[in-house]
């Protein structure tokens, strides 16, 4: 077992879906095999944008849900609920101390919506809620709370790791060695799982496959994915295809060989090559599926897991918000 601290948080935004499974959820249930990890359901960042208890519980569940169902080794895998550890808000206002405003201004997401608010007139930050101005000093408070040395995250959250490095690298320097600086993993496949529309498969795009849904439904889905214009005799480009970029992930590679050769041959229309994606995928997950269903019929084994995770944590962010106090406040 390797002796780095490696840590993820997974947003409770929505139902999980393919891309879900493909970018966080499969690698993360790869790595619990062999190293031990910390992994949470990050519900308190969720925050900023949902704002009904219930919808943040229910998608909280269904996350932890397909991580159990998946089969998470939960011997290597601290799993857990962020707001079950009071330690990471009492970290992330000591952090905001040490932290430049004028860091949380160059966030991406802060950015992004100071950019929209520009170029419609508004005030700068019209919309902007505290939540979203400061979600990276959270963010690097769930980092640094449990001596995190490796984050895998998807691209999209490079960023926010490097600041939990750079904050921690401000607190070193005023109050001495304290932190340890993480690391970054990115998923390189993350970014590039293709919806429905073949755009990047996301709830913001309306375009996503959910992956635990009814048969029916998973096919309807698959049934609706576009594509081009071809005849079923025309030679295919599987790497255009968002039906052989989604195979790819649930085939073997001699499965996934042949797909390429009907592909490329001709002769098969993409009607055919989505049954073959459909039947594939529903083969491979339909174990977890009924899994997946039968946890969330039975919250209370889910909240058994949860609650055994948040008793592991809190003893490491116990230990390290004293730490901090001490450095901060004197003994
Ligand atoms: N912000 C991350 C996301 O939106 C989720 C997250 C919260 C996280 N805290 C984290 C990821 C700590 C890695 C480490 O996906």
């Amino acid at each position: 077992m390797s002796e780095k601290i490696v840590l993820t948080g997974i947003k409770p935004t929505g139902t999980p879906h393919l891309g879900n499974y493909i970018g966080a959820l499969k690698p993360l249930v790869d790595m619990s095999q062999k190293s031990r990890t910390f992994m949470f359901i990050a519900d308190l960042h969720a925050l900023n944008t949902i704002h009904d208890p219930k919808v943040i519980q229910q998608y909280s569940y269904e996350m932890a849900a397909a991580l159990v169902a998946m089969g998470l080794n939960l011997d290597n895998a601290i799993l857990f609920r962020q707001s079950d550890i009071v330690e990471v808000y009492e970290l992330a206002t000591l952090l905001t101390n040490v932290t430049p405003k004028g860091l949380m201004n160059r966030a991406h997401s802060y950015k992004a919506a100071v950019e929209k608010n520009t170029a419609a007139g508004d005030d700068v930050d019209a919309g902007v809620n505290m939540g979203l101005y400061i979600y990276p000093i959270l963010m690097a408070a769930d980092i640094l709370l449990y001596n995190s040395d490796i984050v895998p995250v998807g691209a999209d959250q490079k960023q926010h790791v490097e600041f939990a490095r750079d904050i921690a690298g401000y607190f070193n320097n005023i109050y001495g060695e304290t932190f340890k600086l993480p690391e970054p993993v990115i998923s390189e496949s993350a970014g590039t799982i293709p919806g429905l529309d073949g755009r990047k498969m996301s709830k913001s795009y309306d375009n996503t496959i959910p992956l635990f849904a009814p048969e029916s439904e998973l096919k309807k889905k698959i049934m609706r994915i576009i594509t081009d214009s071809k005849t079923p005799e025309e030679s295919k480009d599987p790497d255009e295809s968002t039906i052989f970029q989604l195979y790819k992930h649930f085939a073997d590679e001699n499965e996934i060989a042949k797909l390429r050769e009907m592909f490329v041959a001709g002769g098969m229309g993409y009607g055919t090559a989505k049954t073959i994606l459909y039947e594939k995928i529903n083969s491979v997950l339909g174990d977890a599926r009924n899994e997946y269903n039968r946890l969330l019929a039975n919250k209370s084994e889910l909240d058994a897991i949860l609650e055994n995770g948040a008793n592991k944590a809190r003893v490491v962010a116990a230990e390290t918000l004293k730490r901090v106090k001490r450095k901060m406040l004197g003994e």
